[in-house]
């Protein structure tokens, strides 16, 4: 078990990170430019509806309400769909993606992202992890609503993280008031691994249930899941919470984030029709044609 000063510095400390990412993936923005967005979020430099629905996440994710989602969307039964279909079904959904001056659609987004890693080298499995990450904001057309799709994810069980973008929005959440959740720890144990941990629901949760049984590379599904998980990522905190096993898949989670954040200030694809044959190719090597939602 490593202690936590060592797990802390592991996934907070620029410098190790950076050579790292360097030694191992050449060109890439550092970690300083993507911590900038947030840090406008932070500061509430972000529009009245963005601040709106952080208000309203920060409300109403409660333990409960998790365990009430993840037991709905598990079933798997909201339809059978091809990765390509749910990728052309996002040209449906248009949201605040990020601090709510950016305007941008879904499917742009995901090519955007995976052709930028095409273009710097980086392996087939981080190319297909980037054009399937968002896909769980099917959920939008399903009808559920933005404070339960997207925006940062936090453990819930547990006291929630003064790093989180509008910390205050937690008085009224009533977990803030349970007295078995809101200690440090909550109900967890210390570096009990994010795996026993349940976080809020969103796009992220629902797109790894959709494919935990998959067999895809176990960095893909960490990624799928806590690819939000802003206040430990960026902020370093609840590295209580972590084990070996989260400190080691982070480092993708960090790789991945240089692209999620960044990527929009890349130039548009996309002639769709010229990339649609080695993106055919590359989801037929991780999925079945269909898979169920
Ligand atoms: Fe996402
Ligand atoms: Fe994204």
């Amino acid at each position: 078990m490593v202690d936590a000063v060592t797990l802390s510095s592991a996934v907070y400390d620029t410098k190790q990170w950076e050579d790292f990412l360097k030694t191992r993936y050449g060109p890439y923005k550092s970690s300083k430019e993507t911590k900038h967005f947030y840090e406008d979020i932070k500061a509430e430099k972000t529009h009245p509806t963005v601040v709106a629905f952080l208000q309203e996440n920060h409300e109403k994710q409660t333990y409960d309400y998790v365990q009430g989602m993840k037991e709905k969307y598990g079933k798997l039964d909201q339809g059978e769909f091809s990765i390509w279909e749910m990728l052309m079904r996002l040209d449906e959904i248009k949201v605040n993606s990020r601090g709510g001056d950016v305007q941008l659609q879904q499917k742009e987004h995901a090519f955007q992202m995976a052709e930028s890693m095409r273009r710097e080298g980086q392996p087939r499995w981080l190319i297909m992890t980037a054009l399937i990450h968002d896909l769980g904001k099917y959920l939008y057309l399903l009808g559920e609503k933005q404070w339960t799709v997207v925006g940062e994810i936090f453990p819930v069980g547990c006291q929630f993280s003064k790093e989180i973008a509008y910390p205050h929005f937690f008085d009224n959440n009533p977990d803030s008031k349970n007295e078995k959740f809101n200690t440090k720890l909550g109900i967890y144990k210390p570096h009990c691994g994010l795996e026993n941990v349940s976080f809020s629901f969103g796009h992220d949760e629902y797109m790894y249930m959709v494919c935990k049984n998959l067999g895809l590379p176990k960095e893909t599904l960490y990624i799928l899941r806590y690819h939000s998980f802003y206040s430990c990522l960026l902020e370093g905190d609840y590295t209580y919470l972590l084990n070996d096993n989260d400190i080691e898949m982070m480092k993708w989670v960090k790789v991945f984030l240089q692209y999620d954040l960044f990527s929009f200030t890349e130039p548009l694809p996309v002639n769709l029709d010229e990339l649609k044959p080695f993106y055919d190719e590359l989801i037929a090597e991780y999925f079945p044609e269909k898979i169920r939602w």
